[in-house]
C-alpha cells in the first residue's frame, strides 16, 4: 500500500478494503482522505439514482442491468466500475466463481418475481442478501446491492423502496449499520429472521 492512499482504507465493519491495484482505478488523483472519497463517491450515486428513476422498464434481473447501475454509480469515481472483481475479498465467493454465482441468482431471481415464491420485501432481502454474498465488484456492493434490490421492488414488483438506512448513515458506524450487518451474517447461515425484519418484511 503506497501512502498516499493510506487514509483511504479505514474503513467502517462489514467493508472491504481496496487492493492497490483498485485504488489506482480512483479517478481523481487529488483525494487524500476516506471523506473526500464518500462525498465523491456519494455525488456518483445521486446521478445513478436519477439515471435510474428516467428507466422506464429495465431489464433488472439481466447482468448487463448488474453491470450497467454499478458503473452508473461509481463509473465517476472508478475506472473498474461495472466489471467483476479480480481479487480475493474478506466477504465474497472466490473471484473465479463470481460470474457462474451471479447467473445463478439472476435465474432465482427470475423464477421468485414470476411464481410469487415470497413476499416483495422478502424477494428483495434475499436476493440483496445473496448479491452482497458473492460481492461482484471490488468496492460499492453494499451500495449496488441495496440499490438493485429497490430495483427489483420498484421496477418489477411495483412496490417502495426499501428504508435501509432508517434515518441512520448506513455506511458510516452506528447501530443501525451494526444490526445490518449482522442480520447479513445470520443470512449467511440461512437465518433469515433478523435481515427480513431490519428491511420491514
Ligand atoms: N458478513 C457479511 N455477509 C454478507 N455481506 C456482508 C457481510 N458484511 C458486510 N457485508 C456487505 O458488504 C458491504 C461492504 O462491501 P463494499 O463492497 O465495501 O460495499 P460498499 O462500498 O457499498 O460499502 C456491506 O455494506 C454489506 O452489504
Ligand atoms: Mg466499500
Amino acid at each position: 500500500m503506497t501512502d498516499e492512499y493510506s487514509n483511504l482504507v479505514d474503513n467502517p465493519d462489514g467493508a472491504t478494503p481496496l487492493d492497490p491495484d483498485e485504488l489506482v482505478g480512483l479517478k481523481f488523483k487529488h483525494v487524500s482522505t476516506r471523506g473526500e472519497l464518500d462525498q465523491l463517491e456519494q455525488a456518483g450515486i445521486t446521478e445513478g439514482l436519477e439515471w435510474l428513476a428516467k428507466q422506464k422498464h429495465p431489464d433488472v434481473l439481466s447482468e448487463a442491468f448488474v453491470f450497467e447501475l454499478h458503473r452508473k454509480l461509481f463509473g465517476s469515481v472508478w475506472k473498474w466500475a461495472g466489471t467483476f472483481r479480480r481479487t480475493e475479498k474478506n466477504i465474497g465467493v472466490d473471484p473465479v466463481q463470481v460470474a457462474i454465482q451471479l447467473r445463478l441468482l439472476l435465474d432465482d431471481a427470475k423464477y421468485w418475481v414470476e411464481y410469487r415464491t415470497y413476499p416483495p420485501k422478502e424477494l428483495a432481502a434475499r436476493f440483496h442478501h445473496k448479491l452482497v454474498y458473492i460481492h461482484p465488484f471490488a468496492n460499492g456492493n453494499g451500495r449496488h446491492a441495496r440499490i438493485m434490490a429497490d430495483a427489483v421492488l420498484t421496477k418489477l414488483l411495483n412496490r417502495p423502496a426499501i428504508d435501509w438506512a432508517g434515518g441512520y448513515a448506513l455506511e458510516a458506524m452506528n447501530e443501525r449499520r451494526n444490526q445490518y450487518v449482522a442480520a447479513l451474517r445470520a443470512a449467511d447461515d440461512h437465518n433469515f429472521s433478523a435481515l427480513l425484519e431490519f428491511v420491514g418484511a
